[in-house]
């Protein structure tokens, strides 16, 4: 089924309709696309852009019945679809777009959806959970469909083309500065690869924002302070290309790290003592003290990526907040790029997306699911009006107690005033944060506990 809202907070209206599916009896929700943001098509003008999504549930519910149950949680959403003239913008809208195989045709409803086709808001997610599903009507797959659709729309802007993959650093400096010469502004996600819809999440935001998009593929041996994580990170550079020519990248670039550094790096592998960044006191803490010598990396990476891109704004994930942080300060302090922190992008049910959650098990997934509960769980008390900082990170701490993961911290801090000691008293602001390792994965994951919606799955 499809989601989109374009209306009011529309990531929170998707959240809360997601939390709500998982809950309704007879429904089991399977898996959900990223979210995607696309242009309304017809309706007044002025309308802001859509938020669409694709969830993937299994039901015991016949198709009408299901119907009923999506309308009444629009309703309960605030939509009244008795005073909307068509393609008014919208808080909720759920469309049912299969229903296994099942054709019917009746007034109220039509399966499989009978404008899915021409669709790219809908394909587009679709293609993350189903590429291969062959749509009836027009016989292609979704993928194919989706290419084809986009192909046709590529006269009138920017939205697929070939990435052109670049092997060093040193040619994508010099590709960055062509750009930049002409007045274009580069936006810039940097990454480790082994991308996920998370990463093609920041990808599309940053594509849209920017004249042209410049994603980095490079494990930062850096930033590892144990050696078999390095050599267990999934890498599969090929795969990447692929899914970054869907995002709308349109540079993609790797290296080595004395490409990286060149001239820095001893025949011992190891990087000169005077090409080191040392991060600012947003690397105290947490991560800073679990992973010592992590945020060192993490900030030589950056400030050297910042320089061979000279991105005009870089993207990063929430995901990782405290790396957030030091990336803000390092950005400060070279006076630029502007750094934009975009939401973490989940599976059902909740589970951060992160590259590492490919090395998990099936069993260790549904466990590592429980990371994110704790977190709501930490997110309920602070919506019944607990502030006390002690409270807030006993609540964090006694979900995990019972389960069957190794906690490496799970703490509330101000996001706004960080500080490496964990925090006292009562609190304005709030983030709860936590390190796990679920079998020999070690996965983080955060949640603000004072903003509406975050939280609800
Ligand atoms: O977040 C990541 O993937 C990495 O830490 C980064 C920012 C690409 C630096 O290697």
């Amino acid at each position: 089924m499809a989601l989109g809202s374009n209306l009011g907070d529309r990531r929170v209206q998707l959240e809360v309709a997601l939390a709500r599916l998982a809950a309704e009896p007879g429904v089991t929700a399977l898996d959900v696309s990223s979210f995607h943001v696309t242009q309304p098509v017809g309706g007044p003008a002025g309308q802001a852009p859509y938020l669409n999504a694709v969830l993937r549930i299994e039901t015991e519910l016949d198709p009408r019945e299901l119907l009923q149950r999506l309308q009444a949680l629009e309703r309960r959403a605030g939509r009244d679809r008795s005073r909307e003239q068509k393609n008014d913008a919208r808080c909720l809208d759920l469309d049912l777009l299969f229903h296994g195989d099942l054709s019917m045709r009746a007034p109220e409803l039509e399966l499989p959806h009978p404008r899915i086709e021409e669709r790219s808001f809908v394909l587009a997610p679709l293609c993350e959970l189903e590429p291969e599903r062959v749509l009836r009507g027009c016989g292609r797959t979704v993928r194919q469909q989706l290419e084809q659709l986009n192909g046709q729309s590529k006269t009138s802007g920017r939205v697929f083309g070939e990435t052109l993959c670049l092997h060093s650093p040193a040619a994508a400096q010099a590709w960055c500065r062509e750009r930049a010469k002409r007045g274009e502004s580069i936006g810039f996600v940097p990454t480790m690869g082994a991308l996920h819809a998370g990463h093609l999440e920041l990808a599309r935001r940053a594509a849209a924002e920017n004249d042209v998009l410049v994603v980095s593929v490079f494990v930062n041996p850096l930033q590892f302070n144990d050696p078999q994580d390095f050599q267990r990170y999934p890498r599969d550079f090929a795969g990447d290309a692929r899914m970054l020519t869907g995002a709308g990248a349109t540079m993609a670039f790797t290296g080595d790290l004395t490409q990286f550094f060149p001239g820095q790096v001893g025949a011992d592998g190891k990087l000169a003592s005077a090409a080191w960044i040392e991060p600012g006191s947003s690397a105290e803490g947490l991560e800073g003290r679990h992973r010592p010598g992590h945020f060192r990396g993490v900030s030589t990476i950056v400030r050297r990526l910042f320089d061979v891109v000279a991105p005009t704004r870089a993207y990063f994930g929430q995901k990782d907040f405290q790396q957030a942080l030091v990336v803000q300060d390092l950005a400060r302090a070279r006076g630029g790029p502007q750094v934009i922190v975009c939401s973490t992008s989940r599976e059902i049910p909740g589970l951060a997306r992160s590259s590492r959650n490919q090395l998990l098990s099936d069993v260790e997934r549904r466990r590592a699911a429980s990371l994110f509960a704790g977190l709501c769980a930490a997110r309920e008390l602070w919506r019944g009006g607990e502030r006390r900082a002690e409270a807030l990170d006993a609540c964090l701490k006694s979900t995990f107690g019972r389960l069957d993961i190794e906690l490496e911290y799970a703490e509330v801090r101000d996001p706004e005033a960080w500080t490496a000691a964990p925090c006292r008293g009562k609190m304005e602001r709030a983030i709860a944060l936590l390190a796990a390792r679920v079998g020999r994965t070690r996965l983080i994951d955060n949640l603000r506990l004072d903003e509406p919606g975050s939280g609800v799955r």
